[in-house]
């Protein structure tokens, strides 16, 4: 995009110009679910402030590379790569996640399954490469239980420094989302954007306290804003 920024305050202001028009993305979101044979409604009360936050950070920016925790059914992965391939640049999305086949209180079985679904169905294979394993280490016990899958998948990615943004909506204990942030930091082009983007920030209270606490160590180094409304997130940028 010719007029791609790195700046915090433009992408913040992009992201809310483009609530205006939430409602289409969400209905875009929603079928290239309804083509996979899931009819998915996406909760505009919430989930799509967070889903269109990312899509225009994605495409209003330079970011390319993305590393992610916590796949999921892919909503947000997904969201990033229909803004990459709408910029028609190359660029990739790291996604992480154990792959329970049952995660919270939902009972929508093998999310992930679900995802990769997706995700072939709409030809988005060359955009997102799904890793299974913890991030760091498995924390997250009061939410699921704990797969047997390969840890420090997150080190192991950050070693490529190539990372324009990290989004973190994996293990939402303090010591996960913590350790991701750490971690996460050490995947950063230090050339890119440094974006590192948290999910629930209001509604997790062990969420808020790690970035609190993360937040207090790099005060020198790092560009914060938060968005307060239902389950919240923060985007913070290194500089
Ligand atoms: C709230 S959901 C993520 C929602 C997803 N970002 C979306 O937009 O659809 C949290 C996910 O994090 C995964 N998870 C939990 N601990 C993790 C870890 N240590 N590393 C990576 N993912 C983890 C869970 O299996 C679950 O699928």
């Amino acid at each position: 995009m010719s007029n791609a920024t790195c700046d915090l305050n433009e992408i913040c202001k992009s992201i809310n110009a483009a609530w205006k028009d939430s409602s289409s993305f969400k209905r875009e979101l929603e079928l290239v679910y309804a083509n996979a044979g899931y009819r998915w409604e996406i909760d505009s009360s919430d989930q799509i402030y967070f889903l269109s936050a990312l899509h225009t950070i994605v495409l209003s920016s330079s970011i390319r590379y993305i590393i992610q925790t916590g796949t999921h059914a892919g909503f947000s992965a997904i969201s990033m790569a229909l803004a990459l391939r709408k910029k028609g640049v190359t660029g990739r999305i790291d996604t992480i996640d154990p792959e329970p086949p049952l995660y919270g209180q939902e009972v929508i079985s093998d999310p992930v399954g679900i995802a990769k679904k997706v995700v072939r169905n709409c030809g988005l294979e060359d955009l997102i490469k799904f890793h299974k394993g913890y991030s760091v280490k498995p924390w997250d016990d009061g939410r699921m239980d704990l797969p047997e899958a390969p840890h420090f998948v997150l080190n192991q990615l950050a070693s490529d420094r190539r990372a324009d943004m990290i989004l973190v909506d994996g293990d939402h204990s303090f010591e996960g989302t913590y350790w991701d942030l750490e971690v996460g930091l050490t995947a950063l082009n230090p050339n890119g954007a440094k974006i590192m983007f948290v999910h629930d920030y209001v509604s997790i209270s062990e969420v808020a306290d790690a970035v609190n606490t993360w937040k207090k160590k790099y005060s020198n180094r790092i560009d914060f804003r938060s968005h307060k409304k239902k389950n919240g997130y923060v985007i913070i940028q290194v500089i």
